[in-house]
Parts: structure tokens; sequence; C-alpha cells
């Protein structure tokens, strides 16, 4: 298992060089599926693994937003951000697995790109402290990566994987749906926002 120590020191040593790495694939593919992560959200709302702040354009105007994110140097280009855009949102330094935050906290719960970075056996104890900070009726929104069915795909992706593993911590197969209902929560929808490789989870508690 990498532990939060590894992924926090891979986050600090790569904080100054995210967005431009991401820069080929934030425009065309991300940026849509932001928007569609953020829709219809409202009042207070957990933007968790928050790192450089690239949700920030897309959070709902009359929101009350959170970031939290394990490395302080990716939370320091999110600070950038949210001056620039003139974002209000509060950013804090935690743990997926053990924020800290009051039980029933938000009516809502973003992360995208984060658990496909956790570990396999992160995913169960994360979605647990998401299902406790969340709200009866709430929802919890994951966006993250899939490995495709088609051969041809699946080859590049393949081809792809020891990069993003070496440089993010990431891996494409993270299938975090099948801790969902272990961790006392229901999977209402998975919704492909990219072709078969890029998927929503969308999550509600019990
Ligand atoms: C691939 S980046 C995604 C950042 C952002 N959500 C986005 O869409 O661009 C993953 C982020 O999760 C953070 N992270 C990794 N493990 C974490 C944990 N256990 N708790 C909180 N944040 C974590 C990393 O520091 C990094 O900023």
């Amino acid at each position: 298992m990498d532990k939060p120590l590894n992924k926090r020191r891979k986050y600090q040593r790569l904080a100054r060089l995210y967005d431009l790495l991401d820069l080929p694939f934030e425009f065309r593919r991300y940026q849509p599926m932001r928007r569609e992560m953020w829709q219809g959200l409202k009042g207070d709302i957990l933007d968790a693994g928050v790192g450089t702040g690239r949700n920030m354009a897309f959070y709902p105007e009359d929101a009350r937003v959170t970031g939290i994110d394990l490395s302080a140097a990716m939370l320091a280009q999110a600070h950038i951000r949210k001056e620039k855009l003139g974002t209000d949102v509060t950013l804090m330094e935690a743990d997926i697995m053990d924020t800290g935050l009051a039980d029933d906290s938000f009516d809502a719960i973003v992360a995208s790109f984060l658990f496909c970075v956790l570990e396999s056996d992160q995913q169960l104890p994360a979605l647990r402290e998401l299902g406790r900070i969340c709200r009866p009726g709430s929802e919890i929104r994951i966006l993250e990566y899939a490995i495709s069915e088609n051969p041809m795909r699946r080859f590049v992706m393949a081809l792809w994987a020891p990069w993003v593993w070496l440089v993010y911590g990431a891996g494409f197969d993270r299938r975090t749906e099948e801790y969902v209902a272990k961790a006392g929560l229901d999977l209402v929808e998975v919704r492909y926002l990219f072709s078969d490789i890029v998927k929503m989870l969308v999550i509600r508690p019990r």
C-alpha cells in the first residue's frame, strides 16, 4: 500500500507543475465534465482533494464550498487560483480518510480524480468518512477513470498506466463502486462522461 505520506510527498513535488502537465486534457476533456459534476448542487459543498482548485470556476454561485487536500503545496496553488478568480472557498489541509470535520456537515460532496489516487485499501475508509460528514438526503459525486472495453483504447491506457502511477500515484482501475455498499452508501448512478474511460459515480447516504 502507498501510504498517505507518500502521496503527500508526491503532490508536494508535483504542485507547481500539476496544471501544466494536465493542460492537454484540461480544456477539451475535463472542463465539460467539471461543469456537469457541479451542476445543480447547492448549500454546503465539499471539494474533496481540491488540488490546485481546477473545479473553482464551476462552483455554483450561492454555494458555500470547502476544499480539502492532503498536500499543502497543492493547497498553495489553490489559494493562488482562489485569489485570481475571486472564489469564495475555505481551503483546509486534511486527509479524506480522517478529515476531522463534523458529522453531517455537507449537502453535497464532489471528488474529482481523488479516488483514482487512493489505493484499494483506502477506498472503503474514504467512502465511510464521506458518509459520515454528508447530511441525510445529500449527494456524493465521484469522478474517476475506468479501463476501456475497447481493445485499442485499452492498449493505449496500458501504455499510459506506468506514467500515471509514477507521476500522479493514480490508477485507472480503482473500482470504487465495489466499496460503496460496504461503506453503508447507495450507488444510484454510474454516468460515463468521456467515452467509456471517465465516469461519474452518484452516491447517496442510506
Ligand atoms: C489527481 S489530483 C486531483 C485534483 C483536483 N480534484 C482536480 O480535479 O484536478 C488528486 C489530489 O488528491 C489529493 N490527495 C491524495 N490523497 C489524498 C487524501 N488521502 N486526502 C486528501 N487529498 C488527497 C492530492 O494531494 C491531489 O491534490
